[in-house]
């Protein structure tokens, strides 16, 4: 599997294709200067000089900064070195210095400058052999030192920072996509390139995109706009002080379509007089020399803080800025977690950004104060350096741990084996990391994240979220119970097995290498070629992304893997062979997300996660977040990147498991409710808020991953399960397959209990299906002591009739009967409990004369004390309120009227099989389900199949089976639904039910 990931890793992929030669040998790369064909063969000069001469692979100094000897240089290194020493300029005491420093004893320069006598000078424009070939016979590196940049004149404590091909040409493609920069494109840079921002915008992405670049530097106002009128540029990329200059005197607008700033903070008024007089957007990079690229604003389009790539994972915690990027040095301290924090003191800005508030916005470059201040950070955090005497007590661990100032309490905690949940992997928004802080004062004042997670009387009583806060004095940090990481189940995991196999997507060998010209003259296309070598007519089909994986074959190929599927024709090509394809099959649920990773070719489910979906802190249910959408066109960006982050996380965590990479997933399918997967596709949802709820289409198109912001290889298709209605989506749909009622000659009735209530009734004669505004009611959410179903959850509880109490169990803790909460199928007990003792009559209201029932000061019952502070683990009552109580009764009262109406509108008066699914809807007693009123007494009447997330077999047998995909296209449109809401005594029906019934005796 290690393999495939370096055959199918991007980076190794770029690399692969800069060292195959140029693209477009003819276009020019640099203006006035040298073709594509002329550099690779510079390149290639300066290869076979580099392997003949001295030590090959000793580092070599780079001794000008001319774009073309640099551009062919960096080639000739790339595939597998020397490593290339980059001075930040070339005066007599730089060279000695870096020489003194690494030993070096090769240069490349033109023309030759004065030099230690030590030095071997090379000279590209007196070379004349060359190398045979840029590309070596393994697969690159990505991961070597490739260059080394020295930086830090300023602060006379000069740094070298190694930059590997991941660094670089990681962050290049990046930039390419971004900014959509290709072969037509013509750069001029007043910048050099022998920083790390020259280097990748005025080079390395010009070279990687076959673009041209204007070959020199000017630096006064008059040079610029004179190379501007001269060459055309359509990316101008320059610096802070450069804009300054412009700023009177700007230059016109051309062919300019986009300008970059960087190198320190650009003033607003500097950026806003550029736009203005060429009308294109200028963008800001933050970043460093050893962070690489983090971020990027656009103030023409009406930013204020800078929006993080999309590539890099950022959080704000505690006023710092960290970030887990490919672009990082390895010199930086990064912790075992994979985050690095930055120096500059950062504040969010709405979701999606932040804002510097100390550091580059507010400190004038020109002294290098900044830059001292940020080295000298640097390097106290590379030599380990902040560390202090403090201490914070974890507990209920009682652990003493000494504090690190750039680690959030997560991280403090791990580095000490106390683990704290962190179910959105500290991206705060999930909360379950929660700790509470003593005294306030010693901890870093609150983020936004905390802000928006946390209420404020939990941040009155020092309630933090550990991924977020640091400590910065002693204190203590207490875990509640509740909170702990917990490893039971996480819901809607627990199917296993195998299923049939009839893949959509295959994998296909194939040996030798394209033949050219066929005979006869008759032109054959590379497409067809390759279908013929599989006899797979599929492979010959070519959507955009077929082709963009074409052009990635190579004649170097002598054997390869094709991945094809059925209906859009060639995904991949692999090199070499490779014939165990994965897929990824998710259930995207409003309230958790469930991942299963099955192998392709033998049917088997190979693990299996699931975690809370990130959207809900954008509401429990799906009407909130398509208000939230409706709110602002780019919510909806939001709430796609945190579904697609969600599927990511879950899809790492289960490739983690059996050793598998990314590159290893062939195909990815979705199922959920349609809200969820119309804004996973990227489709604005409003018509799904709005009468008469109508879904975009039932059938949705094949996806490509690249479109969805998977990590996978950006062509790998996705397919979402065919929806029924606007409310009854891809997840009873896979329900549907996985019981398949509409081959069974008994009456089925399938209830699925989420945020939501699905009901599917009927047999092979038809199929009905509506659905219920339950609410999250039944999954113990909007209880007042409502939690999830782990240890210390009270899960059952029935009536003791001897002492007209409630009696419980609490799940996991054993020998311990101390509750945190009450899950779903606890309140569904307890209230069956008190109907059974008279605790709540029939309309819902507590009796006070019950023992246990509270009342307030009218008399009037509140609330029943299932469980006293002092038997409860919390030191708090654990109670069911007269809101709770009402909550069940519309929750119950809406599920068994759509029931009713259901069964009374398909003219089905007795079912023989009832299935209950969901995450919560296979784990509850149903005969108090009954009691309560909340299911049909026709139910009892027959067979009664508690089943584990139906939805979740569902996908997993549709991604392995192409034939039930078509099945569900079908159905799709053969299934009747009912809207309720339609329905003329639905109201008073619904009203009624909201009652419950008398108790048997
Ligand atoms: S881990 Fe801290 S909020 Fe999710």
């Amino acid at each position: 599997m290690t393999d495939a990931k370096e055959k199918t890793d991007p980076v190794v992929m770029r690399m692969q294709r800069l060292l195959s030669g140029p693209a477009r040998p003819g276009q020019a790369f640099t203006m006035p200067g040298i073709n594509y064909d002329g550099l690779y063969r510079m390149a290639r000069r300066i290869r076979a000089a580099l392997s003949g001469e001295g030590d090959a692979k000793a580092p070599v100094c780079m001794g000008t900064d001319d774009r073309t000897i640099l551009a062919a240089t960096m080639l000739a290194t790339l595939a597998d070195g020397p490593s290339l020493l980059i001075p930040d300029n070339f005066s007599e005491n730089r060279i000695t210095g870096l020489q003194r420093r690494t030993g070096f004893t090769r240069i490349i320069t033109h023309p030759p400058a004065p030099l230690p006598t030590t030095v071997a000078v090379i000279d590209p424009k007196q070379l004349n052999d060359e190398a045979e070939t840029l590309a070596p016979d393994e697969a690159p590196n990505p991961d070597r030192p490739w260059v080394a940049l020295l930086t830090g004149e300023s602060t006379g404590t000069p740094r070298l920072w190694s930059k590997t091909p991941r660094n670089l040409l990681g962050e290049v493609d990046y930039l390419i996509k971004r900014y959509e920069i290709s072969s037509n494109d013509r750069i001029l840079a007043s910048v050099p390139a022998l920083h790390i921002y020259g280097l990748l915008y005025s080079l390395l992405v010009p070279l990687a995109a076959s673009a041209r670049v204007v070959g020199q530097n000017p630096s006064l106002p008059e040079a610029i706009k004179g190379q501007m009128a001269a060459t055309s540029p359509t990316i101008f990329v320059s610096m802070p002080v450069h804009y300054r200059a412009l700023r009177e005197n700007p230059p016109e607008k051309g062919a300019l379509r986009l300008a970059f700033s960087s190198a320190g903070p650009l003033a607003e008024a500097d950026g806003t007089a550029f736009s203005r007089a060429t009308g294109v957007d200028l963008v800001e990079i933050y970043g460093s020399t050893e962070t690489g690229g983090i971020a990027a604003r656009r103030r023409s389009k009406g930013d204020v803080g800078f929006t993080p790539y999309h590539c890099i994972q950022w959080r704000v915690a505690g006023e710092r800025l960290d970030v887990r990027s490919a672009f990082l040095s390895r010199e930086l301290p990064v912790r075992s977690s994979g985050w690095f924090t930055l120096p500059d003191r950062v504040k969010t800005h709405g979701s999606d950004s932040f804002m510097v508030v100390g550091g580059a916005d507010t400190i004038v470059e020109a002294d290098g104060s900044r830059e001292k201040r940020h080295q000298s950070k640097m390097s106290a955090a590379a030599t380990g350096k902040i560390s202090h005497n403090q201490q914070v007590t974890f507990e209920p661990a009682g652990l003493n741990v000494a504090i690190e100032e750039e680690q959030t309490l997560h991280e403090l905690g791990a580095a000490h084996n106390i683990d704290i949940r962190a179910d959105c992997g500290g991206m705060g928004i999930c909360g379950k990391c929660r700790v509470l802080v003593h005294p306030k004062g010693n901890f870093s004042s609150p983020t936004q994240a905390e802000l928006d997670v946390l209420t404020p009387d939990q941040m009155a009583d020092g309630s933090r979220l550990a991924c977020q806060a640091r400590a910065i004095g002693r204190g203590t940090v207490t875990i509640p119970d509740t909170l702990a990481e917990n490893s039971e189940a996480r819901g809607k995991t627990g199917i296993a097995g195998s299923y049939p196999v009839d893949a959509m997507t295959r994998r296909l060998a194939v040996e030798g290498r394209s033949p050219g010209l066929k005979k006869d003259h008759i032109p054959e296309s590379l497409l067809d070629w390759l279908a013929a070598q599989v006899d797979e007519v599929a492979a010959s089909a070519a959507d955009i992304s077929s082709l963009r994986q074409l052009a990635k074959y190579r004649d170097s190929l002598k054997a390869f893997t094709l991945v094809v599927h059925e209906k859009t024709g060639l995904r991949r090509i692999l090199a070499g062979r490779q014939t165990a394809g994965l897929g990824f099959a998710v259930d995207l649920g409003t309230t958790s997300v469930a991942g299963y990773l099955c192998n392709l070719e033998t049917g088997a489910l190979l693990a299996a996660d699931a975690c809370v979906n990130p959207q809900r802190r954008f509401g429990e249910d799906v009407i909130s977040r398509i208000s939230h959408i409706n709110e602002k066109n780019a919510h909806l960006d939001q709430l796609q990147h945190l579904a697609a982050e969600a599927i990511n996380f879950l899809m790492a965590r289960c490739l983690e498991k059996v050793g598998a990479t990314v590159g290893d997933i062939d195909e990815v399918g979705v199922c959920g409710n349609t809200t969820m997967q119309q804004v996973f596709a990227g489709l604005h949802p409003y018509g799904l808020g709005v009468f008469p709820y109508l879904p975009l289409t039932l059938s949705p198109p094949p996806f490509s991953a690249g479109d969805l912001g998977l990590v996978t290889d950006p062509a790998v298709a996705v397919f979402l399960m065919p929806v029924v209605s606007g409310f009854v989506g891809g997840d009873t749909m896979a329900a549907i397959l996985a019981d398949r009622p509409h081959e069974r000659d008994e009456i089925t009735l399938i209830v699925d209990i989420g945020t939501n209530g699905e009901v599917v009734l009927g047999n092979r004669e038809g199929l009905w299906v509506t659905s219920c505004a339950t609410g999250p009611a039944l999954e113990g959410a909007q209880i007042s002591c409502g939690m999830r179903a782990v240890s210390g959850a009270i899960h059952r509880a029935w009536p003791d009739k001897s002492s007209r109490r409630m009696d419980y169990e609490v799940l996991g803790n054993e020998g311990q009967n101390r509750p945190l909460g009450i899950c779903g199928s606890g309140i569904i007990d307890a209230i069956a409990a008190l109907r059974h003792i008279g605790a709540i009559l029939p309309n819902g209201r507590l009796d006070e004369t019950i023992d246990g029932v509270v009342s307030d000061k009218k008399g009037v019952g509140r609330h029943y004390t299932i469980a006293g502070s002092d038997q409860s683990a919390t030191g708090s009552d654990i109670s069911v309120t007269l809101k709770d109580v009402r909550q069940i009764q519309l929750a119950k009262g809406a599920l068994i009227t759509g029931i009713e109406f259901l069964m009374r509108k398909a003219g089905i008066e007795k079912v023989d099989r009832t299935i209950l699914t969901g995450a919560f809807g296979a784990r509850f007693n149903w005969k108090n389900a009954l009691a309560i009123g909340m299911l049909p007494p026709v139910v009892s009447e027959g067979e009664v199949i508690p089943r584990e997330n139906l939805a979740g077999v569902g996908i997993v047998m549709a991604l392995l089976d192409k034939k039930l995909r078509s099945e569900a296209h079908t159905l799709s449109r053969r299934i009747r639904y009912l809207e309720l809401a339609s329905e003329s005594d639905f109201a008073m029906a619904f009203a009624q039910a909201t009652s419950f019934p008398e108790m048997a005796k």
